[in-house]
């Protein structure tokens, strides 16, 4: 079954085509990021007109590099929230009216569900029971992976997502949009000996995240200093410590909590090197095995969607014929995907993102 998969909920524009059997065939991305630099932050209507442009030419792309028609397309999966609702409405005007034409069956896909399932992409030895750490512009959130499709939010952030802090505090920093790479660059230069910042609650049990009163801290402590070139990165290291400490400690009491041997840590944040050793060293501590997306897959792409796209279509989950977007979405009211089945979907099933949208904090 070749799948196309089509992202367009915020400043990227992303397609693939992924194949059950072959796997991932071709993968292209469009970033805005030149687009936006000059505003210092994502302009919503300027990121929807954008992926008006580049979608079209980007599928054809795609299929070029794959080998395939439009015709050889066995279904479409596109990224129907959450995110920017008139960046949404592209992917899923455009998914809707190919499949439509083509008389192949599509499926709305969320947009987390995707980054969760990306460290598949890459390997199959990653079967549910398992933690995920979902960390990324929109989203903090730690989940219990039960099956495929069945997710129990465990603890969120009550406030800024981790990929936000990291943007905002960047920004404080004088450095340019996206902020949460620069930073990363930046503190590579800071001596981690020189402030230490809060590890914000992990002095008190739960597994709820805060990290707009870092941000505070981050900034009263610059405007202690003289804000020169050291100061800055040195302010940048502690800041980078401080979250990876935050989200590793939060990692090893899910993993305690639900007596789960296996973790997930995927979202655009999961591209910080600092991160990604640190989630490592408490993985092994643990005895907890870890998987990580490859890089270029952490950040928005339409790999992840084509894959999740490919899982519950496979399993015979259809979108109706309505285009479905919405800004705000809760994972945990995804039905399951039943892999063995392949049979048509339940009631329910069908519809995979009808029905009123609930409580998803941020995005
Ligand atoms: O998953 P993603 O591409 O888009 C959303 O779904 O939000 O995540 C984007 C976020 C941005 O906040 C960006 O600054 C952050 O991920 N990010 C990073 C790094 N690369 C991307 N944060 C810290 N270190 C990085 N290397
Ligand atoms: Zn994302």
């Amino acid at each position: 079954m070749y799948v196309l998969g089509i992202e367009t909920s915020c400043d990227e524009t992303g397609v693939a085509v992924y194949h059950r059997e072959l796997g991932l065939l071709s993968h292209r991305l469009y970033s805005q990021v030149k687009l936006h630099a000059p505003y210092g932050g994502i302009v919503p209507e300027l990121a929807s007109r954008d992926h008006i442009r580049r979608l079209l030419p980007l599928i054809r792309e795609t299929l070029n590099a794959a080998g395939l028609s439009l015709t050889r397309l066995d279904g479409i999966a596109y990224t129907a929230g959450p995110g920017l609702i008139g960046a949404l409405l592209v992917g899923a005007s455009v998914g809707h009216s190919l499949a439509w034409s083509l008389g192949i069956p599509v499926v709305a896909i969320h947009h987390m569900e995707g980054h969760l399932l990306a460290p598949l992409l890459d390997t199959d030895k990653l079967q549910p029971p398992f933690v995920a750490l979902l960390i990324s512009g929109g989203h903090t959130q730690l989940i219990q992976v039960k099956e495929l499709g069945d997710y129990q939010v465990l603890g969120e952030s009550v406030d800024d997502a981790v990929g936000e802090a990291f943007d905002k505090v960047a920004k404080m920093l004088g450095l340019g949009y996206p902020g949460g790479p620069e930073l990363e660059k930046l503190a590579r230069q800071g001596d981690p000996e020189r402030f230490r910042f809060p590890r914000p609650m992990t002095d008190r049990p739960g597994l709820d995240f805060s990290f707009s009163g870092l941000k505070t801290f981050t900034l009263n402590t610059l405007a202690a200093t003289r804000g020169t070139p050291q100061d800055k990165a040195d302010i940048a290291r502690a800041f980078q410590d401080a979250v990876a400490d935050t989200l590793a400690i939060k990692c090893r009491r899910a993993l305690r909590q639900t007596h789960i041997g296996k973790l997930v840590a995927a979202g655009g944040v999961c591209a910080n090197q600092a991160i990604r050793n640190r989630l490592n060293t408490v993985a092994e501590r643990e005895n907890a095995e870890l998987f990580l997306p490859r890089h270029e897959f952490c950040t928005d792409n339409g790999a992840m969607i084509a894959f999740a796209g490919s899982l519950r279509l496979s399993a015979g989950q259809r979108a109706g014929a309505a285009i479905q977007a919405r800004a705000r979405w809760n994972l945990e009211d995804l039905p399951p995907i039943d892999h063995r089945s392949g049979l048509p979907p339940r009631a329910g099933g069908a519809e995979c993102c009808s029905g009123d949208a609930k409580t998803e904090r941020k995005k």
